[in-house]
């Protein structure tokens, strides 16, 4: 910022195995997001090394960074992000269609994944017709449709009442059973004890916790 260096992260030595289901926790502020974005292929750092399913993305260009993200990661965010002008089946199917599927398929294992998060009976209904925690699922079926490596997820119950933040934390856990690694970023403590293991951060520097 102007002649002002702004240090977000810090001392962050961290590995995150396939299959893990990790929570990132801290709180507003504390660097998060800064985090996610790094992990997810959105920002680089400036220091250090960041290695993805073994490979420093160091001298990736903009197209390559896009195709990992598009190829290897799955993208959960508090607000749902989806479309509101299509039906949920469509909002699950464009990662497949931006792939070059043909629609027929996609739309085959768009069903698929609706029925998978609970809403086989919903596919045709607009986001605006959801509760959060449904549409929440939509964008959840819509990180998985394209078997991603890792799933990441920023604060995504943050939107939603207990009820619905709970639901979809169970749906992690079984997603996190099927095999499906993932990072889940919160500043929720009962949130992040859902998780197998909790990573702390503060200020930046973040310190690991128990494994549960
Ligand atoms: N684009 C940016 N430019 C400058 N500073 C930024 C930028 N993005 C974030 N920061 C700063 O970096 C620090 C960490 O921000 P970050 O968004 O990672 O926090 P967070 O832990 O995700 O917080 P929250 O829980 O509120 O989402 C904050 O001090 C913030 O002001
Ligand atoms: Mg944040």
């Amino acid at each position: 910022m102007g002649n002002n260096v702004l240090e977000v992260l810090r001392g962050v030595d961290l590995i995150i195995e396939e299959g893990e289901f990790v929570a990132i926790l801290g709180p507003s502020g504390s660097g998060k997001s800064t985090m996610m974005n790094i992990i997810g292929c959105i920002d680089t750092k400036t220091e250090g090394d960041y290695l993805l399913d073994g490979k420093n993305i160091e001298n990736f260009n903009e197209d390559e960074l896009a195709s990992i993200r598009n190829d290897k990661i799955g993208f959960v965010f508090q607000k749902f992000n989806l479309l509101p002008r299509f039906s949920t089946l469509h909002n699950v199917e464009i990662p497949l269609l931006v792939r070059g599927q043909n629609t027929k398929t996609a739309k085959v294992t768009a069903q698929k994944y609706l029925e998978m998060v609970g809403l086989g009976d919903r596919m045709h209904h607009k986001p605006i017709e959801l509760s959060g925690g449904q549409q929440q699922r939509v964008a959840i079926a819509r990180a998985l449709i394209g078997e991603p490596e890792l799933l990441l997820a920023d604060e995504p119950t943050g939107n939603l009442d207990q009820k619905s933040g709970q639901e979809i934390i169970a749906l992690f856990q079984k997603l996190n059973e099927e095999g499906n690694t993932i990072i889940m970023i919160t500043h929720d403590e009962h949130v992040a004890e859902k998780a197998k293991r909790i990573i702390r951060i503060t200020d930046g520097l973040i310190y690991e916790g128990e494994r549960g």
